[in-house]
């Protein structure tokens, strides 16, 4: 179906002022607020003046029709053209949003996003269709946050949905890709690439397939990842189809393949957490030598917890089934011997390095997070020896704890004010040796002052030590 009504929409959403500011002016916070809570009389109280952002508001974001002559207005000429191509529909005298269209600022740009309806408005019933087009979700945020913004020349956006990644990846990317299995997703992502100007070069077809044999320098990956039982039963905006986290395992697997040497594979996913086996130790065999990785887990949520929030999503809350749907769900979890789920982000960078960390980490982060990862990956591919001259992180706060009157603190942590805002426990010798850091003195040098100063053996110290500054500079305590 022909695009060519972007031009004409664009020029319309400008003209009535129709961003992110602009409706949050209009709508004032706490109709803002509301509809971010699925509530829309608030934001109708507040869109009553019959102006073009009132009426865009009121259609699309507010999903309530509008006067014929209203849309024409804000619309001009476009509404028969937008009616043809599935975002609006008129009936006598009035016009509704079919599809949603609504403003979204990013660091570097206002743009709009057209992806289907948000179901669920006011209470209603927020069952999709298997195709549905999601819009922006809390899960498109954290990727977005995530990916590291840094020009590359190829970036990929693996299961695309309405293109958001690819739009943010559009601004620091020469070229971008876009890959979706669900055909409206694809329309929908060459509609925003239309829309807001950008080149994304949008492809058909499952995970990697078709971008076979190809390579990127940049991967942002939000893929469906929800474990649920195979019941034949699919959103494909959640659902893979495949069994288990089999398909962030896939991913993870087959990222050293897909990237440039130096290159970033950034991932979303959750993970299943077995009965009696760590989660890390699972992760941790799907890395391999190729890709330096930080795994991050953000949050854990157990079986049940799980199977709620899914059901909920898909409107099954409250269904004749929702019992019995509950059930095979949890029976399924059982029988996989699954205890929870692991809600995180995977990060690989393909430097050959094979250096791998894996946290857990459910504790407030600096957003966006995607430069503090960055700077790990530099971080954690320094060579540390006990000629470096290293200096303390800017943002550090060391905490002691003890008995009043103790000569000794019982404790001391160091703790990062920035990036993931770590926090480490460290021994008098590590937290004199990141105090001394202040780029005068090597490691050694400074290692060497300490034995001194205790009466240490300096050999010993060195052999103790130097791989706890490596540590210290991988966990971006140190930094050279
Ligand atoms: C969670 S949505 C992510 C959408 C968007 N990238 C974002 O960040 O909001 C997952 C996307 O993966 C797509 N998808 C599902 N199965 C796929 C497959 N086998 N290959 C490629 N994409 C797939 C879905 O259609 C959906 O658009």
């Amino acid at each position: 179906m022909s695009l060519d009504f972007t031009g004409p929409l664009r020029d319309a959403l400008v003209a009535a002022d129709f961003t992110y500011d602009g409706v949050a002016d209009l709508l004032g916070e706490t109709a803002h607020r509301a509809l971010s809570r699925n509530e829309t009389t608030p934001g109708l109280r507040r869109t009553t003046d019959g102006g073009p952002l009132a009426t865009l508001t009121r259609l699309f974001l507010l999903q309530a029709p509008v006067s014929h002559d209203a849309a024409e207005a804000a619309l001009p000429g476009l509404v028969d053209r937008l009616c043809n191509a599935g975002l609006l529909e008129q009936s006598v005298g009035e016009v509704a949003a079919r599809l949603d269209c609504r403003p979204y600022r990013t660091d570097e740009d206002d743009l709009w996003i057209v992806s289907d309806l948000t179901p669920g408005l006011d209470g209603a019933p927020n069952r999709v269709g298997s195709d549905h087009v999601l819009g922006i979700s809390s899960a498109s945020t954290s990727l977005a946050q995530l990916t590291i913004r840094e020009p590359v020349g190829r970036a990929l956006d693996l299961g695309t949905g309405c293109g958001v990644q690819a739009l943010h990846l559009a601004a620091h990317a020469r070229e971008v890709v876009a890959t979706d299995v669900n055909t409206r997703a694809l329309w929908m992502t060459r509609l925003n690439a239309a829309l807001n100007e950008v080149d994304v070069d949008v492809r058909e077809g499952s995970f990697f397939e078709p971008v076979r044999g190809e390579r990127f320098d940049l991967v942002a990956t939000n893929p469906p990842f929800v474990i649920s039982p195979a019941t034949g039963e699919r959103l494909v905006y959640r659902d893979s189809g495949l069994p288990g986290d089999r398909v962030v395992e896939d991913i993870v697997r087959q990222a050293p393949q897909l990237l440039t040497e130096g290159g970033w594979c950034q991932v979303l996913g959750n993970w299943v957490i077995e009965r009696g086996r760590a989660w890390d130790e699972r992760l941790a065999t799907w890395l391999d030598a190729d890709c330096d990785a930080l795994v991050v887990q953000r949050e854990v949520v157990d079986p049940s917890e799980y199977v709620e929030l899914w059901l909920k999503d898909a409107g099954l809350h409250g269904s004749d089934d929702y019992v019995r749907r509950y059930d095979t769900w949890l029976s399924w979890f059982d029988e996989q011997g699954i205890e929870g789920v692991g809600f995180g982000w995977l990060n690989l960078r393909r430097t050959g390095g094979g250096r791998h960390q894996l946290l857990d980490w459910p504790y407030d982060v600096e957003q966006p997070i995607g430069p503090a990862l960055a700077a790990w990956g530099d971080a954690v591919a320094a060579e540390v020896t006990s000629d470096a001259h290293l200096v303390a992180a800017a943002d550090l706060v060391q905490e002691t704890q003890g008995r009043p009157g103790a000569e000794d603190p019982s404790t001391i942590v160091l703790r990062q004010q920035r990036g993931l805002r770590r926090a480490r426990q460290v021994d008098t010798v590590e937290a004199a040796l990141v105090g001394a850091c202040d780029g005068e003195l090597t490691v050694g040098q400074i290692l060497d002052a300490v034995a001194d100063l205790t009466g240490g053996d300096a050999d010993q110290l060195r052999a103790t030590y130097l791989p706890v500054a490596r540590e210290l500079v991988g966990e971006g305590f140190l930094t050279r």
